[in-house]
């Protein structure tokens, strides 16, 4: 019995690769590489002591994905593999949607053949839209998402808790995420955008190590605790730790669950960058620059149902990601 990963040399699917094999789970990773590189094969195994299995698969090719289902036995899903940048999926919607939406629909598939009856899903906050209360709550009405990134998410949620409905055997987790920042504390896996980041930390890190001259902050004029952007920010090994938590549940109740995974606590970009500053002892030179568009003044979780159902919480603090993404970045 395994679990396939997909999507499982990226960012946080590597994460989630490690909680799995050290909680003693067989995993295989399946990624078209399109976005990451094999060697997060060999990191995982650095620090594991256990080398998954690799296929080379993108997970929209039917044949692909079949020809995984047959050679392994697997229990359950973990369908991390995407497109996920927001300005891109303005630029090439037809591309999003086709990879974000073809990928859910084609593993469903093979799963309804080899019997696999355990989905768990990389689902964002930003399904949440432009306007409800914070924090977000899963009962929320979701929608009102502001690019085809968002709402891809929004589609692959309805397509999965429609599949659910359905099949009464099917377990569906769909995870919201935060925004997940930080790394290994090994400094062996991190977040490593191509080209200039569009996240904050990512940004942070690189004019740190001064490839960058100055980091923009989007607006100084929100009404929050300083003006800039508030955003719950979440350690990605306890995001980690949230899929294994979610998985556990999952493979024991049937039916679709939404769980929020972030820390239930809202940072400033300032407060992020004097934090950086302070538990790093490094400059950040920054500058005020207009608000950016389609950005919104403040969310963060509540993480309350995570807690009672799944028994999980964040552990690690914003020091801590601070320390371990500027780890990453000089290890890298
Ligand atoms: C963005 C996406 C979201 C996605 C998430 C992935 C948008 C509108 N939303 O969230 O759908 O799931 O990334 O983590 O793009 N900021 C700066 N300077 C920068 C970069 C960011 O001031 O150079 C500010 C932003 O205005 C915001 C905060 O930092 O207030 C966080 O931004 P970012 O890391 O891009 O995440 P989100 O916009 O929350």
């Amino acid at each position: 019995m395994a679990l396939l990963l997909t999507g499982g040399t990226g960012f946080i699917g590597s994460h989630t690769a490690v909680e799995f094999i050290q909680a003693g789970l067989e995993t295989v990773i399946a990624d078209d590489l399109s976005n990451s590189t094999a060697d997060v094969v060999d990191r995982i195994e650095t620090i594991t002591g256990v080398r998954p299995a690799f296929v080379c698969a993108d997970m929209c090719d039917a044949e692909a994905v079949e020809a995984i289902f047959s050679q392994y036995d697997i229990e359950g899903v973990i369908h991390f593999a995407g497109f996920k940048a927001v300005g891109e999926s303005v630029e090439k919607p037809v591309e999003y949607y086709r990879n974000n939406l073809l990928s859910t629909l084609t593993l469903l598939d093979a799963m309804r053949r080899h019997g696999c009856k355990v989905f768990v899903f990389s689902s964002s906050a930003t399904v949440y839209g432009e306007n409800n209360p914070i924090p977000y709550v899963e009962t929320m009405q979701t929608g009102d998402c502001t690019n085809p990134y968002g709402w891809s998410k929004f589609m692959n949620e309805q397509i999965l808790m429609d599949a659910a409905k359905a099949d009464p055997s099917l377990s569906v987790s769909l995870l919201r995420y935060f925004n997940p920042i930080g790394a290994h504390e090994s400094g062996l896996l991190g977040d490593d955008p191509s080209g200039i980041p569009n996240n904050l930390m990512p940004y942070i890190t690189r004019v740190a190590k001064g490839e960058l001259p100055h980091l923009n902050v989007y607006g100084n004029d929100y009404p929050t605790v300083d003006g800039t952007g508030v955003r719950d920010y979440i350690h990605v090994v306890d995001l980690a730790k949230g899929h294994l938590a979610a998985y556990q549940y999952a493979k024991d109740h049937a039916g679709t669950e939404v769980f929020n995974l972030g820390s239930g606590k809202g940072t400033s970009v300032l407060q992020l960058v004097e934090t950086f500053k302070r538990v790093n002892n490094i400059d950040v030179p920054y500058v005020i620059a207009p608000r950016r568009a389609g950005d919104i003044a403040e969310f963060y979780a509540d993480a309350t149902k995570a807690e009672e159902v799944l028994h999980w919480h964040t552990e690690k603090t914003v020091e801590d990601m601070c320390r371990d993404s500027w780890n990453w970045e000089m290890k890298g």
